[in-house]
């Protein structure tokens, strides 16, 4: 099959014709492809056919590598310019002038809010922090070690069962309060998670608080009447909500699509998008670049470690991206909110110095310039969860609190897209055909 671009009346007239004609080299047949938006409709490829009988010609792209699977007006990311906007604003603004709040209601809404929206959303937020108690009695039942990120899942899985009319998704005020409640109590249910790792009682929400404050109080509370957040570290928090608020479809995000897109309710969505996110190569990528640092444990075992690389034995976590090719804007961010919050707290990260060590080897070399490796969002990020004093398997709970407001936002267009179907791709068989039963007793 060969392709070349149409010559048509409107080239002749100086337009541009906006269509690609095929010729399928095993009939000789030529059909015109029209394109839209920079992209060909993956139906059109079925009237291509070797002959009648023939199902069509069909898309194979593992890892929908070249796949628009949606129009979205959310989030844009150029990757090879390193551009990375929230409906339109540059992430490096959101995430020096705003909070995670305002960013949460510009992904959700679409405009940044003027004053009174944003109180009446911060206190829509504020006073649904609160799960139910029996909520609270479902998670105590975890085992004593059960990794935060499974309870989390399972307990969001869980809200749609005490939300019962959120199955009612085509009723806009329903999907509102659906989306204030998911915002809100995911901080909530991720202490409750962390505090039963700790063996320690769950803290209630602090509703004087602000947003990244009140997780730290039922994060941190102890016998003090009230926990007094440092504002340092609270802003580091927004910081990175805001870094992890969205990131267009990535695997989580399509995960909430592809599972929303069956029309269910947005609990079981999103409880979706947490499983893939639970995932080493998406949001246990931090816990993963923890556990290397640790394992390199010293600056002069990094040549060894990237021998393994290079050789492909393991992978530099932290490093590349499916979208980013040349730098992730958000690294540059996360590198000097790392570098604040060692500030706050007193104290240097020995990891960092190995982890800033790796980096600039990494940039210098052959292997990583050649494949486009540079460090992306969770090379940092770890270090400074870490610093906070977070186990490693919190980290991807904490991206999980971040990236819900882009979820839901995705989540919320998706299911107004009239264009939207069930996601339901097709496949290559390479199985057997036409085979007889054969009873047990005469299997070899
Ligand atoms: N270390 C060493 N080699 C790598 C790495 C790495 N981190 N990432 C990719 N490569 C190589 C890979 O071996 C392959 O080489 P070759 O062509 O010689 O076989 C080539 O680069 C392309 O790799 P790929 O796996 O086809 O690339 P991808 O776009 O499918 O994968 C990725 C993207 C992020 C999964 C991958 O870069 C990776 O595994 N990185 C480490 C995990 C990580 O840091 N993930 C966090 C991503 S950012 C958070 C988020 O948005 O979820």
């Amino acid at each position: 099959m060969s392709t070349e671009t149409q010559t048509s009346t409107a080239e002749c007239n100086g337009a541009r014709p906006e269509t690609v004609t095929v010729t399928d080299n095993r009939t000789g047949r030529s059909y015109e492809l029209p394109i839209t938006d920079g992209t060909l409709r993956g139906l059109d490829f079925r009237q291509i056919k070797a002959d009648e009988q023939d199902f069509g010609l069909m898309v194979y792209d593992p890892g929908y590598a070249n796949v628009a699977s949606c129009r979205s007006a959310v989030t844009y990311l150029d990757g090879d310019a390193g551009i990375l906007q929230y409906r339109g604003y540059p992430i490096q603004e959101l995430a020096e002038r705003s909070t995670y709040l305002e960013v949460a209601y510009l992904l959700i809404h679409g405009e940044l809010p003027n004053k009174a929206q944003l109180d009446e959303w911060t206190h829509q937020i504020t006073i649904h922090t609160f799960v139910h108690e029996n909520v609270k009695s479902f998670m105590q039942g975890f085992r004593h070690d059960a990794h935060p990120m499974g309870m989390l899942l399972g307990s969001v899985g869980a809200l749609s069962t005490f939300y019962p009319d959120a199955n009612q998704i085509d009723d806009p005020e329903n999907r509102d309060i659906q989306t204030i409640r998911l915002i809100a109590k995911m901080p909530t249910l991720a202490a409750f998670a962390f505090r039963h790792s700790n063996g320690q009682p769950y803290v209630y929400p602090d509703n004087d608080l602000a947003y990244s404050g009140n997780f730290l109080s039922m994060m941190y509370k102890m016998t003090e009447l009230k926990y007094e957040p440092d504002p340092r570290l609270e802003r580091a928090l927004d910081v990175l909500f805001i870094l992890h608020a969205d990131h267009e479809q990535n695997c989580s995000t399509s995960a909430v699509r592809g599972v929303g897109s069956s029309r269910v309710d947005p609990y079981s969505a999103i409880a979706g998008g947490i499983a893939a996110l639970y995932g080493p190569l998406h949001g246990g990528a931090n816990e993963a670049v923890l556990r290397m640092l640790h394992r390199i444990e010293r600056k002069e075992n990094i040549p060894d470690f990237l021998t393994g690389v290079r050789e492909g034995k393991e992978r530099l976590m932290g490093f590349g991206h499916r979208v980013y090719k040349n730098f992730d804007p958000r690294a540059t961010i996360i590198k000097s909110a790392a570098e604040d919050v060692f500030e706050v707290l007193g104290v240097r990260n020995p990891l960092l110095d190995i982890a800033l060590e790796l980096e600039k080897i990494a940039l210098e070399d052959e292997y990583f310039i050649s494949h486009k490796l540079y460090p992306n969002v969770d090379f940092y990020s770890g270090m400074i969860y870490e610093a906070l004093g977070l186990p490693v398997e919190m980290f991807p709970v904490m991206f999980a609190i971040g990236r819900t407001s882009g979820w839901m936002a995705n989540w919320l267009e998706q299911v107004q897209d009239s264009e939207q179907r069930i996601a339901r791709p097709r496949q290559i068989y390479t199985g057997g055909l036409d085979r007889s039963y054969v009873p047990i007793e005469q299997r070899g």
